[in-house]
């Protein structure tokens, strides 16, 4: 098992990224991180998810248009589009495919993969462009690729005593 202290200074050392290197990530890289989403918790473990992988150049300037803050997005070597089906978990697929989004950055991280997740996004056109339909719920788009230039700062976080009590 890891290392506790070094598990969490894993979680504090991640960072979203938005440079990335034009290098291709090898398929078995791919591989490792669509398992970590697949290993991901879901309610009555229905696993309502679908993974895109996109790799089409095209696709992902095309996403990107549509991202208020997703330029990043274009210059990535490919994206995973996080889709949850609605029907086969319906109370639960937001939440589902948020823990399988997780998986995935950490374990692109542990890759030295950057990863950054696409909230504000115009859905409906992403959804025509990857071919779905109105019982997919696009939660996010996931541009990755190595990391170019320096890992950035960390981002500020709110104290524990801030965002934590006990009873
Ligand atoms: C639900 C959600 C939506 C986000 N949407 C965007 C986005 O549209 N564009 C972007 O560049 N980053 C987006 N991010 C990344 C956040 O800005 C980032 O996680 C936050 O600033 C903390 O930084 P860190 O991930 O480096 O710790 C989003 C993150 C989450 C969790």
């Amino acid at each position: 098992m890891i290392n506790p202290e070094e598990f969490l200074a894993f979680l504090k050392e991640r960072r979203s990224i938005r440079s990335y290197l034009d290098k291709v990530i090898p398929d078995n890289e791919v591989e490792m991180i669509l398992e970590a989403g697949r290993w991901a918790p879901s309610a009555s473990n229905k696993q309502p998810w679908e993974f895109i992988v996109i790799k089409n150049k095209e696709i992902l300037r095309e996403i990107s248009k549509k991202a208020f803050y997703g330029k990043h997005i274009k210059r990535a070597p490919l994206a995973i589009a996080i889709v949850g089906k609605i029907k086969e978990n319906p109370n639960y697929y937001t939440q589902d495919t948020s823990f399988a989004s997780m998986n995935m950055m950490l374990m692109a991280w542990r890759l030295g993969i950057g990863t950054c997740w696409t909230g504000a996004l115009e859905r409906e056109a992403v959804k025509e462009m990857l071919g779905l339909d109105e019982a997919d719920y696009l939660l996010t788009i996931l541009p990755m690729g190595y990391i170019k230039g320096n890992i950035p700062q960390p981002t500020q976080r709110k104290n524990l005593n801030q965002i934590s009590r006990e009873m």
